[in-house]
């Protein structure tokens, strides 16, 4: 199996790739990464010098540079996260989600139609369904109804790629999973900022009462998942992944500040986020069910794993939160905390 992958040197594209290195060995891997804020080829420093792996810097939305890519390499299958993927950011800005998540997915998947592949996975998320109440669950079925600027531009990009499959007959799977942490999360997203501003002892920013639900999943539960859509996954069907594990923010904050032993006084509510969704839980049975899947990892026995990591791998995040990013940061943080 010959496969690109989009977004490798992102958090979960990192974490992916070293899971098929380590998983299936026979595999030759291309990432195809443009190497955004949120990207870095530090994060697969794992894969140096491995001969079945290939990066190669670049643009999803480069039409030519992607039709050059699948051909050369004889691509057989195309995993794709390439993503702008922070809600907050999509807030501020819009327009790069619209051009990379919208566009450029059309780009890849016409150049995948073009050259002809086997079979392309959409890594989609479970923010496309909207906000769920205090009960019920995400599934396949539930109406998409997205909030933000950023699940728009998913939805959109979840939509083009299940008509590739309709209008063009392309082997086109969707997975649509909650929110993942683990190690190499950008320290912009909740778990990684909270860890990082406690051992700083700086305040922790949670929006509104901090009342707001994610299911989390762990990095490595959703890689399987994405690889048995590879694998064993119908075309033209949508998988849900979601951990099982539901936490209000402030719960999962005041544990975060009990993992490093720090004090609660850190927490600081803020503005809430506009158009924050309130709830998001998964119902995984049709991936149980047909794909064999489920979940592995006890979350708050891999939360503490998780928060030792950035404990224990403080140049990392000190060293892909420098330079630009840290001037988004520092002027996103002080408003923050104003609010
Ligand atoms: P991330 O922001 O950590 O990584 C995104 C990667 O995409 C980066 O390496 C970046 O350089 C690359 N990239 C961005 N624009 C590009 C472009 N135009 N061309 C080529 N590469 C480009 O994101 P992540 O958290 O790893 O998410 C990966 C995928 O999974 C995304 O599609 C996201 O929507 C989806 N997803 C994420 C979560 C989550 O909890 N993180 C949950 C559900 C779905
Ligand atoms: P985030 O990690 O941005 O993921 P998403 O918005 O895709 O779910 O946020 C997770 C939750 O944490 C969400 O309810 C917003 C909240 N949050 C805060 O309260 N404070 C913060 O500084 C951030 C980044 C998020």
């Amino acid at each position: 199996m010959r496969l690109l992958v989009t977004g490798g040197c992102g958090f979960i594209g990192s974490n992916l790739l070293k899971y098929l290195a380590k998983n299936r060995p026979d595999f030759q891997l291309v990432t195809l990464d443009k190497l955004t804020y949120a990207g870095n080829l530090e994060n697969l420093k794992d894969l140096e010098g491995n001969p079945r792996h290939v990066f190669i810097k670049g643009d999803i939305g480069n039409r030519e540079l992607v039709e050059h890519v699948l051909r050369t390499h004889q691509i057989d299958s195309i995993l794709h996260l390439a993503a702008e993927s922070h809600v907050d950011r999509s807030i501020l800005g819009p327009e790069a989600f619209i051009t990379t998540n919208v566009l450029g997915t059309n780009v890849l998947l016409e150049a995948a139609r073009t050259v002809g592949i086997s079979r392309f996975v959409m890594v989609s998320t479970d923010e496309v369904y909207g906000s769920l109440g205090p009960t019920g669950f995400f599934t396949e079925t539930t109406p998409l109804a997205p909030s933000s600027p950023y699940s728009a531009s998913k939805t959109a990009s979840d939509l083009i790629a299940l008509a590739y499959h309709h209008t063009f007959k392309m082997d086109v799977v969707v997975t649509r999973c909650s929110n993942n942490y683990g190690p190499y999360q950008f320290p912009e997203k909740l778990i990684p900022l909270m860890v990082v501003n406690a051992l700083h002892d700086k305040q922790l920013p949670v929006y509104g009462a901090g009342t707001n639900v994610r299911d989390w999943l762990h990095v490595d539960d959703h890689c399987s998942g994405i690889l048995l859509a590879l694998e064993k996954g119908k075309q033209g069907e949508v998988y849900n992944f979601g951990g099982g594990a539901e936490r209000q923010n402030i719960q999962l904050v005041k544990t975060i500040l009990s993992l490093l032993k720090k004090p609660e006084s850190l927490i600081k509510f803020v503005t809430d986020r506009p158009g924050h969704d309130l709830r998001y839980a998964i119902d995984p049975s049709k991936a149980k069910r047909e794909l064999g899947w489920s979940p592995t990892y006890v979350f708050e026995d891999a939360l503490a794993k998780t928060v030792q990591w950035y404990v224990e791998n403080r140049q990392w995040w000190e060293r892909v939160t420098s330079g630009a990013y840290r001037q988004y940061f520092d002027t996103q943080y002080k408003a923050r905390l104003q609010s």
